[in-house]
């Protein structure tokens, strides 16, 4: 709609620059960068070539950059991940990735990445090894929770600070995966492929940010081939458009067992090889030499790889440390943060008849598998904290005077009845280790376990003679439980476990696989010792074996639920169902959407809360409730931060990162998302047309669009104005808070070409600001969008090129919310174009 202001304007100073937007500015060299590089050549003299072809290869499991203790060359010490300091015990535990980006805010990016910082020095980490900025293609990647968005341009804004917050405090980041890993469904294998355009208009953007505006310390190659060549190999990616293209200086290392040769990865642009073992598999002593004289490898080459690794040492003076090794206690501060995050980040979806906030109930009931618990997602991202709040325990802070029924339903606990010995006198199992991956021969050695309850990541129980690969272990014991009844054991396991109760094998999940289980419901009788045995080989990659239970279901959620003011139901998947290395379904499980409707049927007041890494399907029972909330994975502070939200003690901010479609078919990577029978690669056949970009094309309306969000209070927007100033579009737009509490908006920017091809979105984020407003309060809203706004990818230049032409600039509180719109026009450049990198 034109306001007052709308006027067609000649966007001057854009057409003063030039046609061709350059990829890179070659930068100026600061005094500090100067010094480094000196010191970096002075070493580099120092080095013998065995020394040199040490520096490329990973020290002790991965985890280490290679010290040279004789020139005072340190190990750097790496930690994972985006959501805390993993790899060093407790630590605190920050929301997921998606959670932090649905805050819109950089501020809070920026501050939780300062805390991240802390916490990594105080274990002694230099390098954490985030952000993933990989772009959410389909919301059943399993690890789409540890990225930001669908949105290029969202994730790269989101990228920045945290890469800033780390580097700013002296902890080194490393932006992965690189590139095309947008799901986890066959990582190590699939050969993504996509179109140049498609590459530097979606998949990169984050990437380039990365390295252009924050100077990224590393980028980490992913598993996957890209258009035909592993990441680690792919001298396009890494040679090409890394570092000529963007300028990198920086460490090109590998994901975790992603290289897959010598020659082909040292000319590809790989520096550092990290199988996470206790020795680079590809870039070591050995290997190393038998190339340099016979597959193109020179001197000079290794000499450049080992520059860019001692430049980041010193760069983040990893040689000045004292590398303390703190014992890490909880830091208060940083958990007030994590707290602050989730309060920010977690989106209101549904709010009928203003059922929430529910400040004053008498009596509250929360069920499902999350009522007192927080969960996270599963993979090498995972943090276990210091500790955390579930949402039961949240409301019972805030709710003081009201009764809160805390129902655990369908929930799959540890198993904790094992027993070393007959009569259930000491808890445990005995583990007997075999440095083979079928239980053959003597066992090397013998311990005792709590229960089984493991995840190693591409680790093991015991490092020192296990190996960290073909491996098994024999737990044996008694099962021994308090109350007879049915109860349903389930195994789980990566790679192979089989379970025997008193001799007689019942549960298999044999074979090589990512974590997978199987489940038994049997009659088991009180106090009688059941004999069992579980047997688990592991042969390569990640390691874990989880043996739990739940008792069959019986309750009586729908007399007492009639008997509450209002029930909150927790569902979604936690880290058994989503994580890395596989893919989650679209779908709730179906035992979480009868006991949604089963809630819904007894009591009018149903709240949902949705702990998932993104969109899932809501078709099926989204009617028959009154609220959701989506709390995506929101760290150890989340059930506090939702307990604040449900009863209006904080308004709730957080906007969504990516589209919630009605059905799965809507989105367009659906039909192509999967590799095809026989194939090993996939074609990403939408091309440009990722999240809302393609649910705007084809007309489809989304279950809750990208950016959408609720809040307690209501916004208005006018006034809008769009004017040049220098090289960049100047955004101005009035926000009132037309409500009666405080709130925060997060006004967006959409810029739309008169004309738009086939292939191309109608329009696209480009600009977006948070703002905190009281009652009543007006704020004018500046927002800067750059020249990328209104250029496109071209091929042939190898550049991105300002499409001259109508525009109009749409702002407003969603994708599909758009409350102001402004057309200018951008013209043609004065000065002829120009050829760039
Ligand atoms: C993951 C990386 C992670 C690495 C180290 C890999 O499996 O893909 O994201 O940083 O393991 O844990």
């Amino acid at each position: 709609m034109m306001n007052r202001y709308s006027k067609n304007i000649v966007f001057g100073v854009l057409a003063l620059c030039l046609m061709v937007v350059p990829m890179s500015a070659a930068k100026k060299q600061s005094k500090s960068e100067v010094a480094i590089q000196k010191k970096v050549e002075a070493t580099l003299a120092k080095l013998t070539l065995e020394e040199k072809m040490d520096l490329l290869g990973e020290y002790k499991g991965g985890f280490s950059t290679y010290p040279i203790p004789r020139l005072g060359i340190p190990e750097m010490k790496m930690a994972d991940a985006s959501m805390g300091v993993r790899n060093y015990g407790k630590s605190t535990q920050y929301p997921a990735s998606v959670v932090v980006a649905s805050t819109w805010s950089r501020r809070m990016m920026a501050a939780m990445a300062t805390s991240l910082a802390i916490d990594c020095k105080a274990r002694g980490v230099d390098i954490l090894l985030g952000p993933g900025v990989n772009i959410m293609r389909s919301p059943v990647c399993g690890r789409n929770f540890e990225y930001f968005s669908e949105d290029p341009y969202l994730s790269a804004q989101m990228a920045v600070p945290f890469i800033k917050g780390l580097q700013q405090n002296g902890v080194a980041a490393v932006v992965k995966h690189f590139a095309l890993n947008n799901m986890e469904w066959g990582r190590k294998r699939i050969d993504s492929r996509a179109d140049e355009r498609t590459c530097h208009e979606i998949y990169f953007p984050a990437f380039r940010a990365a390295v252009e505006d924050a100077d990224v310390a590393a980028v980490m190659d992913s598993y996957n081939l890209v258009n035909g060549f592993y990441a680690t190999e792919n001298s396009w990616l890494n040679n090409k458009v890394l570092r000529d293209m963007w300028g990198f200086k920086g460490v090109v290392m590998s994901d975790w067992g992603a290289t897959h040769s010598t020659g082909r990865a040292m000319r590809g642009g790989l520096d550092f090889d990290i199988d996470g073992k206790n020795q680079a598999k590809y870039f070591n002593r050995d290997s190393l030499k038998t190339v340099l004289s016979n597959e193109g490898i020179t001197l000079k080459m290794i000499d450049e790889k080992v520059r860019h690794i001692l430049g980041m040492i010193y760069r983040f003076e990893s040689d000045k440390d004292s590398a303390a090794e703190h014992e890490p206690t909880e830091n208060k501060n940083n958990s007030a943060v994590a707290q602050k995050v989730a309060e920010e980040g977690i989106v209101l979806l549904k709010n009928q008849g203003s059922l929430l906030p529910i400040p004053n109930a008498k009596s509250v009931m929360v069920v499902g598998p999350f009522a007192n618990q927080i969960p996270r997602g599963g993979g090498s991202s995972k943090v276990t904290p210091f500790h955390s709040t579930s949402i039961t325990g949240g409301l019972k802070v805030v709710m003081k005077n009201i009764d809160i029924k805390g129902h655990r339903i369908y929930d799959e606990e540890p198993c904790t009845h094992l027993y070393r010995d007959r009569g259930g006198r000491t808890p445990g199992l005995k583990a007997e280790y075999f440095n083979n991956s079928n239980l053959g021969g003597m066992p090397l050695m013998s311990d005792y376990v709590d229960g089984l309850n493991f995840y190693w990541g591409n680790g093991t129980p015991h490092p020192d003679f296990l190996g960290t690969d073909n491996f098994s272990i024999r737990y044996t014991g008694y099962l021994r439980v308090p109350a007879s009844g049915e109860y349903t054991l389930v195994l789980s396991s990566d790679d192979a476990s089989r379970m025997w109760i008193d001799d007689a094998m019942v549960l298999d999940n044999w074979g090589d696989h990512s974590f997978r289980g199987s489940e038994l419901t049997i009659n088991l009788q009180a106090n009688r010792d059941y004999a069992i045995r579980v047997d688990y080989t592991e042969s390569e990659g990640e390691a874990g074996i989880r043996l739990g239970y739940r008792i069959a279901q019986v309750d009586n959620l729908a007399t007492d639920a009639a008997l509450c003011d209002a029930v909150i139901v927790t569902a979604g998947f936690g880290e058994k169902a989503e994580k890395e290395g596989s893919d989650r379904p679209w779908e709730l499980p179906a035992d979480q959407v009868k006991m949604i409707k089963d809630a819904a049927t007894s009591n009018a007041n149903v709240v949902v809360v949705l702990f998932t890494g993104g969109a899932v399907d809501v078709s099926s029972w989204a009617n028959d409730v009154r609220a959701i909330i989506w709390a995506g994975y929101p760290g150890q502070g989340g059930g506090q931060a939702l307990a604040n939200i449900i009863t209006g003690k904080v308004n709730p901010s957080g906007k969504l990162t990516a589209t919630w479609a009605k059905q799965w078919e809507d989105y367009a990577s659906s039909d192509n998302y999967y590799e095809k029978s026989g194939e090993n690669f996939l074609n990403y056949e939408e091309g440009l047309l990722v999240g809302y970009r393609s649910f705007d094309k084809e007309e489809i309306q989304p279950a809750y669009p990208f950016g959408f969000g609720m809040s307690y209070t209501r916004f208005a927007y006018s006034n809008l104005k769009v004017k040049r100033n220098d090289r960049q579009c100047q955004v101005k737009v009035d926000v009132t808070n037309v409500g009666k509490v405080a709130g925060a908006e997060v006004v967006q920017v959409y810029v739309e070409p008169a004309e738009v091809p086939e292939s191309d979105p109608i329009r696209t984020l480009r600009g977006f600001e948070k703002v905190n407003l009281k009652p009543g309060e007006k704020r004018t809203v500046t927002m800067m969008l750059d020249a990328n706004a209104f250029s496109t990818y071209n091929v042939s230049k190898k550049a991105f090129v300002l499409n001259p032409g109508d525009y109009k600039i749409k702002v407003g509180a969603s994708s599909r919310d758009i409350r102001q719109t402004f057309p200018i026009k951008v013209g043609r450049p004065a000065r002829p174009a120009t050829a760039s990198n």
